[in-house]
């Protein structure tokens, strides 16, 4: 990027779409002026040439997620001379509108002798592409001056990043999700909203860094996943610039130690119970039956509901269970082990549920408890 000093000696109107070039100097300009206070109006800068000045300080410029910043400075004037500053995209029949622009005064450096017409374009998104930009003046004399300088300005499509701390994430431990946005405008901070979380717990810190010469905003939430956030898909969705939107997702990976649900139950009909064991877990636990290892005949089902649920079936006779006194179910995976006793439901007679286990627990191998 180059900074382009003064093209002087260039004035163009156009208010009969005709350009005209010519000589000035500063005592004309003040002479006008002075033509213009006393009461002359029409044809002072047409006809005895004006000079005006535009510094754009820089050619080329390459937009930020979400706006590019113009410094600009350009010959003062009276404000009774000047109606309004346009700034047009291409050609000045493409006039910008108050929404793609606002004045932005501090950005330029050589205003000594300038009034400032920096800006900011707003939302400039989509393909990557480069623009040209240019400004013109729309005298109090109904006259046009548009300024030959121009500016490119180049942008591209908005990097959003979301990252985790770590591959795998192990429920209950606290970790770090990481969204970031590359290449910020500087003007305003994004907001940023996360979706898909199951816990409410967790603790964004936001800030923004420069790397290089680029400028990152990065939000790091603090974060205890919970079980069943396996397998969940986590969206950090941004807001920026005036109205632009981007996201980016994962799918997170959360390992989690067995735990047997309370719908574990055996249920007794006759001489038969059947027993079920509900286990959670990632990796996927290992469903055992305490004292009924020599028994082959159970059926263990890996469910698709999350891909965090094991359900075991037992059958069991009246006398096998007699003999063992509780049912207990044990799940295991690389993170731990868990055991629940499970209570047993006479089918049809529930009033007996709760008492049959005491009335066996005499018998059972002290080693169970
Ligand atoms: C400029 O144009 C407007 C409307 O087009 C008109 O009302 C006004 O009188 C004009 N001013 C001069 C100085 O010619
Ligand atoms: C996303 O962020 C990670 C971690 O900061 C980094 O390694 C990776 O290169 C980034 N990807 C992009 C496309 O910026
Ligand atoms: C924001 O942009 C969307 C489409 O991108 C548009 O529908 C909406 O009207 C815009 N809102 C504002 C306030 O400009
Ligand atoms: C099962 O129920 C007991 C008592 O009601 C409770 O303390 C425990 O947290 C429950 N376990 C699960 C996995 O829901
Ligand atoms: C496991 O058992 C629970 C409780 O009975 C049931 O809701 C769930 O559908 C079962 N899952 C599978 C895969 O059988
Ligand atoms: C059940 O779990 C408890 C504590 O977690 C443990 O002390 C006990 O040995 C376990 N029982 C079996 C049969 O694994």
């Amino acid at each position: 990027m180059t900074a382009i000093t003064n093209a002087p000696g260039i004035s163009s109107f156009s208010s009969v779409q005709k350009r005209y070039r010519m000589k000035f100097s500063v005592s004309v300009v003040l002479l006008c002026v002075l033509h213009m206070w006393i009461g002359s109006t029409n044809g002072c800068f047409a006809g005895d040439g004006g000079h005006l000045e535009l510094d754009l300080e820089k050619m080329f410029i390459t937009a930020a997620a979400g706006c590019a910043q113009i410094p600009c400075g350009f010959t003062d004037l009276p404000t009774t001379f000047m109606a309004r500053e346009i700034w047009f995209k291409g050609s000045p029949e493409s006039p910008l509108s108050p929404e793609e622009v606002e004045k932005k005064n501090g950005l330029s450096r050589a205003l000594s002798t300038l009034r400032e017409c920096s800006v900011i374009l707003w939302d400039l998104v989509g393909l990557d592409r480069t623009e040209e930009y240019g400004f013109m003046l729309k005298l109090a004399t109904n006259e046009t001056h548009i300024f030959p300088e121009t500016v490119q300005v180049s942008y591209s499509s908005v990097k959003l990043n979301i990252s985790l701390s770590s591959e795998v994430l192990v429920a209950t431990k606290m970790t770090l999700l990481t969204c970031s946005l590359s290449d910020l405008c500087l003007v305003s901070d994004p907001k940023i909203t996360w979706k898909g979380l199951r816990s409410k717990q967790y603790f964004p810190l936001r800030y923004r860094l420069k790397e290089g010469n680029v400028l990152k905003y990065y939000e790091k939430l603090h974060y205890t996943p919970v079980p069943e956030d396996h397998q969940a898909e986590i969206t950090c969705e941004v807001t920026f610039g005036k109205n632009l939107t981007a996201s980016a997702t994962v799918t997170l990976t959360v390992h989690s130690e067995p735990q047997i649900l309370n719908s574990s139950t055996c249920t007794r009909q006759q001489d038969l119970l059947t027993c079920l064991c509900v286990c959670e877990g990632v990796p996927l636990p290992d469903i055992h039956w305490a004292q009924l290892q020599d028994k082959s005949d159970f059926t263990t089902v890996r469910a698709s509901d999350g891909h965090i649920t094991v359900n075991s079936t037992i059958m069991i006779t009246a006398e096998d269970f007699v003999r063992i006194g509780t049912v207990i179910c044990i799940g295991t995976n690389k993170l731990g082990q868990a055991n629940m006793t499970l209570p047993v439901i006479f089918e049809g007679n529930p009033d007996q549920s709760n008492e049959l286990p005491m009335t066996f627990k005499g018998n059972s191998d002290p080693d169970t408890e």
